[in-house]
């Protein structure tokens, strides 16, 4: 609970951060932490933005040439590698993650589980969920940004018999026997990116 409430704080500040009002921010923060919030968030953005369109193109491209099947193979094989790959070219730790888990592996942690809650309520009231940059000590930095199911989602994570066939969930169920992630409508949150970026010290 104590970290919830600390995060929820943390939301505010960025909230106000991201609709201009700085001040209130350097109320809290010294200026220079303030320039550092925002390179994280910017940073996080550019990675968050890299990953979906790389998983997004692939997709794409495997369900246009391929069927449904192959593109699920593609998710099951790459996503690690992916996820992996990228993490080094860019010297931090990339997950995807939801209430939901299609693989287990992806659970959230405490934190994340905290924020996917939140995100969930302020849902549920109509609010429009934000990224956020938050300080988890003075290097290291966590970037959370809301992913929304969309129309190509539901060929994978929406309704078995009307948007997914019975026969490829069959291969969704063989590779997740513990699925759960569908039943999602457009619009609906999906999960969320969890980005720590660690700033390098010459120390
Ligand atoms: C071709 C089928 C397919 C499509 C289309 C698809 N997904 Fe997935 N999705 C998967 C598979 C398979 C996994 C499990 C990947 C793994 O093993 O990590 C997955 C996992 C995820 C996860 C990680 C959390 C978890 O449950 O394991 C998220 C988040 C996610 N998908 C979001 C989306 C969103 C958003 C879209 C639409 C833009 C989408 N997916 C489209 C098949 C698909």
């Amino acid at each position: 609970m104590k970290t919830y409430s600390k995060i929820l704080t943390l939301i505010i500040l960025i909230s106000l951060f991201s609709c201009g009002e700085n001040q209130e921010i350097k109320d809290n923060n010294s200026a220079k932490s303030d320039n550092k919030l925002n390179k994280y968030l910017e940073q996080g953005q550019k990675i968050s933005d890299i990953y979906f369109n790389t998983i997004r193109t692939h997709l794409i491209e495997k369900m246009s040439s391929n069927e449904i099947s192959g593109a699920v193979e593609y998710c099951n094989e790459n996503a690690y590698k992916l996820t992996d790959s990228l993490n080094k070219e860019f010297n931090v730790y990339v997950k995807r993650t939801s209430l939901k888990l299609r693989n287990p592996n992806n659970a959230p942690n405490e934190r994340e589980t905290d924020i996917l809650n939140y995100y969930e309520q302020l849902l549920a009231k109509g609010e429009k969920l934000n990224d956020s940059i938050i300080r988890l000590s003075d290097t290291k930095y966590w970037y959370v940004k809301p992913i929304f199911a969309q129309g190509l989602c539901q060929n994978c994570h929406g309704n078995v018999g009307s948007t997914i066939s019975e026969k490829n969930y069959e291969v969704i169920k063989k590779l997740y026997p513990k699925d759960e992630a569908i039943n999602l409508k457009q619009g609906d949150l999906r999960g969320i990116w969890s980005i720590e970026m660690e700033e390098k010290t010459d120390k």
